[in-house]
């Protein structure tokens, strides 16, 4: 199992070189798409280093390797969607463990564990992980692992790494970070004492809607060797095609990153003075409860804006009247998205754990693109004006 070599390089020549050397027959400087389900064997016993597509592909051994360059961390692995990342993570464990999560964790998370992973003898108890007594007090002896994401989706906690990490490593429980908010871009969970992190990598890590994809990145020998043996045994893999060009994506990452952010920093200064806007959710202003931890701990404050509108019809009339974000489900694309968590990403969650962490029907989540941030705003206030 190779343990991907750490550069002394900075975030951006990271991104467009890390394990992208030329191919060895041609000097091609973009990696190839190795589309091939099989590899010759030399001779009987002898290969060249590759053997099955779905126990791995260069293509996507190359991109493995970038994204533990970019994570900080020394292995790392693709699988064919964000949530089979996720899964890859859970089959760590075995029936009778126990998992502390975020109460807030995207929609189609909460449903793996608590549909399904349930049904294999797992057990999980939900809680807000921004206050940090919550997880202490909900961790059991059968405790094996904590899991959080860092911005949550789509209310935008934040659970303060260090402290989780280092709870972690005490109390000897396995913790992992969903980083995809933030991308490693502006947040590397490893650097804090976490065991995994893991990314949907459909989100900003390719960035142009067009891919769906996850990773799981960690330091540890141990947990990466199980991730690997997971990753082939289950085979839920990326393509070829797919890796090619979440490849390709990462090379304008840092770029992109900035270009959300300027966006989002002044949409959210807009929103926040808008009075049919109630609440509004974005780690980046400093009226957000944990804006002083989300600054200790991310380079930035990323894309991602909820606001509460007060109720449903004011919602779906303010989606529905936006002309440049399109209605639609997933985030972190180039192009702006709006959507209404309750009756889309979230509408898995039961109502009473919605209503538990805030998640109201008012509810609109923004994904902001790099589009002219003037148009944006044009668009936000035109649509206000519809409710
Ligand atoms: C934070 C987060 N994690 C995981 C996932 C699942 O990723 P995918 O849709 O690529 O399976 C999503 C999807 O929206 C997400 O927002």
């Amino acid at each position: 199992m190779a343990e991907t070599k750490q550069h002394n390089l900075r975030f951006a020549t990271k991104a467009i070189h890390a394990g992208q050397e030329s191919e060895q027959i041609t000097g091609a400087v973009s990696v190839p798409i190795f589309q091939t389900s099989t590899y010759s064997n030399i001779k009987i016993g002898v290969k060249t280093g590759y053997d099955y597509a779905r126990t791995d592909n260069p293509t996507r051994t190359a991109l493995q390797k970038c994204l533990a360059e970019l994570e900080n961390g020394k292995y790392s692995y693709c699988f064919s969607s964000g949530l089979a990342a996720v899964h890859a993570v859970i089959n760590l464990l075995k029936a009778g463990d126990h998992v502390v999560c975020s109460e807030n964790v995207y929609g189609g998370t909460y449903r793996l564990f608590e549909q399904i992973m349930t049904n294999y003898g797992l057990e999980f108890t939900f809680v807000d992980t921004s206050d940090f007594r919550n997880v202490e007090k909900a961790v059991k002896p059968n405790t094996k692992l904590l899991y959080a994401e860092t911005p949550t989706n789509p209310m935008l906690g934040i659970t303060d790494l260090k402290k989780f990490g280092a709870f972690g490593r005490k109390k000897k429980i396995m913790t992992c970070i969903d980083n995809t908010f933030m991308s490693p871009y502006f947040q590397n969970p490893l650097d804090f004492g976490i065991d995994i992190v893991l990314h949907s990598s459909t989100k900003y890590l390719n960035g142009h809607c067009d891919v769906v994809g996850g990773c799981v990145i960690t330091s540890d020998k141990s947990i990466a060797e199980r991730i690997k043996f997971i990753q082939n045994a289950i085979g839920a893999v990326p393509a070829p095609m797919d890796c090619f060009l979440i490849l390709r994506a990462l090379k304008t990452l840092p770029l992109r990153m900035k270009a959300h952010e300027e966006n989002t920093e002044q949409i959210a200064k807009f929103l926040s003075k808008e009075r049919k806007v109630r609440k509004i959710y974005y780690p980046g202003l400093k009226s957000h409860p944990n804006h002083k931890t989300a600054k200790s701990q991310a380079r930035g404050f990323g894309g991602m804006i909820s606001i509460d509108l007060g109720s449903f019809s004011k919602a779906k009339k303010f989606c529905n009247a936006l002309k440049i974000f399109l209605i639609a489900e997933s985030l972190g694309g180039v192009e702006s998205l709006v959507c209404h968590p309750p009756s889309m990403t979230h509408g898995s969650v039961p109502k009473k754990m919605r209503e538990k962490i805030g998640l109201s029907d008012g509810l609109v989540r923004l994904s902001v693109g790099i589009e002219d941030v003037n148009d944006l705003l044009e668009d936000i206030k035109q649509a206000l004006k519809k409710i």
